[in-house]
């Protein structure tokens, strides 16, 4: 497989040669930090599921929909995990232009998408990037940069978009959403969206097949294993529901999938723990 040249925003020990679940997101949402091993998978993803860019997409919405939502309620301090490569429409912007003074902390377990957070970031000192695998919450929840922005004695919303299908039965999603849930105040929210093997069973397997080369492996799952994963959180109207009827904008014009939920096989919800 050919390797592309190295550019020099690459961190050194980065395989470029090994496909990473960020930097096909990235390609997905038509992003440029991402190359030749990348595109090639993300491209035999998309032969099995063609509408990949507009489901990225409307991931991207849900993200934006919840962050406004929740800063308009008074949360101001985020934690968003699997933050995956900077695009358009940030936590941190999304946030700030509700309020100003909101605290963001992005995480992600691959180098590039930290890489580009922290340059991204340099000139905005109420958000920081940490490189952690979210299945370790004590290293995150302890880390200096989440303790000198997050004050875990207030509320906080934790954003698990696009990432907790990364997360394998074997380590325990909903064990990995309770101790979050658990180390942030009452009043905390959870933001997240997940695949849903409940339409496309069979395509689903086939999508799964793919990542099994990724550097971080897919699993869809039903709305009720989806639902047992948010435990303790009293979920928002209209509940854990299809992603593109989360709350929808009135203003947001034609569905590019004309609605069709079945494409999008995927879900939403926001949660609050009291
Ligand atoms: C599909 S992308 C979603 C990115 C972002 N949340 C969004 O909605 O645009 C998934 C991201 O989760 C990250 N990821 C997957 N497993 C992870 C883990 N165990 N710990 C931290 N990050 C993880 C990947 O590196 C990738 O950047």
């Amino acid at each position: 497989m050919p390797s592309d040249h190295r550019p020099r925003w690459v961190p050194e020990h980065v395989d470029i040669d090994v496909p990473s679940a960020a930097r096909m997101y990235d390609y997905y949402l038509g992003g440029s930090h991402n190359f030749a091993a990348d595109r090639e998978l993300a491209e035999e993803y998309m032969r099995v599921l063609p509408d990949m860019p507009q489901i990225a997409r409307a991931q991207r919405h849900v993200l934006r929909r919840a962050v406004r939502h929740l800063a308009a309620s008074g949360v101001d301090q985020f934690l968003d995990l699997g933050s995956g490569i900077p695009t358009v429409g940030n936590v941190h912007e999304v946030a700030a232009a509700a309020n100003p003074d909101a605290r963001v902390v992005y995480v992600d377990a691959d180098p590039v998408a930290v890489a580009h957070s922290f340059s991204l970031l340099a000139d905005f000192p109420q958000a920081a990037v940490i490189q952690a695998d979210l299945r370790r919450p004590g290293a995150i929840l302890s880390h200096p940069e989440l303790t000198r922005l997050i004050d875990l004695s207030r509320p906080v919303a934790v954003l698990m978009i696009a990432v907790l299908h990364f997360v394998a039965d074997e380590d325990d999603p909903a064990a990995v959403v309770a101790t979050y849930r658990d180390a942030t105040a009452p009043g905390s929210y959870l933001a997240i969206t997940h695949a849903t093997s409940d339409y496309q069973p069979q395509l689903a397997r086939r999508a799964e097949a793919v990542y099994t080369r990724a550097s971080h492996q897919i699993h869809y799952r039903t709305k009720q294993q989806i639902l047992d994963m948010l435990g303790g959180y009293e979920l928002l109207e209209p509940g854990l529901v299809d992603m593109i009827h989360w709350r929808p904008d009135p203003d947001s014009g034609a569905d590019p999938l004309g609605g069709d939920v079945t494409r999008y096989s995927g879900y939403a919800a926001v949660g609050m723990h009291r």
